[in-house]
């Protein structure tokens, strides 16, 4: 059965490209699994993929077996006895239980799994443009929504190509064939557990705070509208600079278009994301986890490494100032799931 073991589907959607879309979905995707959530990231942006950058796995390769595809791990689940955050039920963990941001008592929580699917794993070369027409290309997310064998996942995050494209209507059309979107109390009590059908949670929609990027972004959310995608909110990402000495938040651009949008539109305003310098150092970073990184880019200005951090990445995000941020939109993305 497509997506067996999956319980709650997010997608990430943009008007443009650009804006932080893959980005928010990893960050995103981190927080949860920091709260004990198990999580799969679904990358059919066919055309840029930039999940397999951005976890610095480039190089690893997609696996197959008798059950589909099998994703490539980013880091394992790590059960601490006696720590509630580890459930993967879908109980109120996660709120009370949390920490404050960014204390450094790394391994003393559990953490969920995170894996990811992308056509980046299945291109030979990382510069290989996907120059495909449109029958291909629905194909293939066909095949990537059915054929990847996903296991045991609370959500699994699709970051999807931007704008409302042909793919996103056979991803939609996909999708509801093969979900749900009822919300839970209504649902059967096998919907969000294995054996039954996952549950759509929705789309949560990524924007910058310039006019342009929120006008297309009005697009995404009446793609969600006719599509009967429920929309979980809205995300302004680079808005404003956080200064990485302080943590200061100072306004590059005008910030707040999407939250006058979201108001507009009626939908909800997850919140502000600003630049932050250590997130892009530690995405664009250097060192490349379980690959040979023997290309030392001379960038100058980027943060200096004398010792290599050799941390998985979740470990190394929980230093990052975003990771407060996206704390908290995991907690209320965790509360619409649980109903
Ligand atoms: N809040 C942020 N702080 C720092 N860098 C960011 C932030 N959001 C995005 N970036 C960087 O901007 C670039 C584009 O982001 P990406 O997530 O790939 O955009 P999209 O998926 O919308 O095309 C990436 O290199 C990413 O590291
Ligand atoms: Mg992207």
């Amino acid at each position: 059965m497509p997506l067996e073991g999956v319980k709650n589907i997010i997608l990430v959607l943009s008007g443009k490209g650009g804006v932080g879309k893959s980005s928010v979905t990893l960050q995103l995707a981190l927080a949860l699994t920091l709260q004990g959530k198990s999580v799969g990231i679904l990358d059919i942006d066919l055309t840029g993929p930039s999940i397999p950058r951005l976890v610095g796995l480039e190089g690893a390769k997609i696996t197959q077996s008798p059950s589909g595809w099998i994703p490539v791990s980013v880091h394992d689940a790590q059960r601490v006895p006696g720590d509630r955050t580890g459930t993967t039920t879908d109980g109120s963990d996660g709120a009370g239980a949390s920490t404050s941001t960014s204390t450094s008592t790394s391994a003393s929580r559990s953490r969920g799994s995170l894996r990811c699917m992308s056509l980046g794993f299945l291109l030979r070369d990382r510069g290989d443009a996907v120059i495909w027409r449109g029958p291909k290309k629905t194909a293939m997310i066909r095949q990537f929504l059915t054929d990847v064998y996903w296991g045991e996942t609370d959500v699994l995050l699709v970051d999807t190509p931007p704008g409302t494209s042909d793919e996103h209507i056979a991803l939609a059309e996909e999708l509801l064939k093969i979900s749900t979107t009822e919300t839970a109390p209504a649902a059967s009590p096998a919907t969000q557990g294995l054996g039954g059908l996952p549950r759509l949670a929705g789309a949560v929609l990524v924007t910058t705070p310039q006019a342009i990027a929120t006008s297309d972004v009005r697009k995404e959310v009446n793609f969600c509208v006719k599509t009967n995608i429920p929309t979980l909110g809205v995300i302004e990402n680079m808005s404003g600079y956080t200064c990485p000495c302080c943590g200061e938040v100072s306004n590059l651009f005008s910030s707040g278009g999407g939250e006058v949008m979201a108001q507009e539109m009626g939908i909800r305003f997850l919140g502000r994301v600003p630049v932050d310098v250590q997130f892009g150092a530690l995405v664009e970073g250097k060192f490349e986890e379980g690959a040979e990184s023997d290309e030392e880019e001379e960038d100058g200005d980027k943060m200096e490494e004398d010792t290599v951090d050799e941390r998985p990445l979740v470990e190394r995000y929980r230093d990052c100032w975003s990771y407060g941020r996206f704390e908290e939109f995991a907690r209320t993305l965790v509360g619409d799931i649980a109903g």
